[in-house]
């Protein structure tokens, strides 16, 4: 199996898009590590040898240690998949009605926490001769959303942050690349039915493939960015939404 061997980190990997991730990953050999707010260990128990970790992203502490006990238990680091993120939660409001906390808190969820848990794994991977993250971020930016500013913003932020960190790590054989998924029907959508309504149908029309975008349909790319055919591709961003933008 292409990923045999190898210790593979998927924060908020609980539920949804996370989930589906690290089960393509588990299918390849990896050992999974799920490290989420909620139900770590009860989602970590489903696969061979998984590993829970309580971990809020947005923690410094929490990374660190989610770092920590990955190496202590599983003695190294390979792959990291930072998905981990608000938005289905987020109310669709004009930018003028935003709270500045609230778009504080969708920053450290969504961006702060990516550099955090980079910082805390990378030196690891470097330990171990390399390693590649993997950072879901989504077609949002690119086509301009509105009335989810934060989150757009956030969003955008993360194709940058990978980019950036690509050229500095690259001398350590640590690659980082990013995978945009569309709206997808994730356990996380399932539980607002007013997304469902706002977004599902609009969406259909816009894409290519008019057709529900799910969860496994992010999977294969993000098992192709963490096993080796792809070890000359890094600082990337693939667009994944049935064709809506062509990135
Ligand atoms: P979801 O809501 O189904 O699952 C998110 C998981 O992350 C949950 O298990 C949750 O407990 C965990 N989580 C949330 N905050 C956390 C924190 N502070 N620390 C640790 N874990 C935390 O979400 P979904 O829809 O699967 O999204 C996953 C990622 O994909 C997010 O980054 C989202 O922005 C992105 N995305 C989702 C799209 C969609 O339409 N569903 C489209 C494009 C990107």
């Amino acid at each position: 199996m292409k990923l045999d061997g190898k210790v593979a980190i998927v924060t908020g990997g609980a539920q949804g898009i996370g989930r589906a991730i690290a089960e393509g990953l588990a299918a390849e050999g990896a050992r999974i590590v799920i490290a989420d707010l909620e139900r770590a260990e009860e989602a970590a128990a489903d696969f061979p040898d998984g590993v829970g970790l309580t971990v809020d992203v947005s923690s410094e502490q929490d990374t660190a240690r989610m770092a920590e006990e990955t190496a202590a238990r599983c003695g190294r680091i390979d792959l990291l998949v930072n998905n981990a993120g608000l938005y289905a939660s987020l109310a669709m409001r004009p930018f003028t009605e935003i709270p500045a906390e609230e778009w504080r808190r969708v920053m450290d969820v969504n961006v702060l926490s990516m550099f955090l848990a980079c910082r805390a794994v990378v030196p690891i991977m470097r330990q171990g001769g390399g390693g590649k993250i993997v950072n879901i971020s989504s077609g949002t930016p690119f086509r301009g959303v509105p009335f989810l500013l934060h989150y757009v913003t956030s969003k955008g932020a993360i194709v940058a942050l990978t980019r950036a960190l690509a050229k500095e790590v690259g001398r350590d054989n640590v690659l980082v690349n990013c995978v945009a998924p569309g709206f997808t029907m994730s356990a996380g959508v399932e539980a607002h039915p007013e997304v469902i309504e706002q977004l599902r149908d609009v969406s259909i029309a816009a894409r290519t493939i008019q057709r529900d975008q799910l969860p496994q349909d992010i999977v294969g790319a993000v098992v192709f960015l963490c096993g080796s055919e792809s070890d000359f591709v890094t600082g990337q961003t693939i667009v994944i939404d049935g064709g809506q933008y062509f990135h």
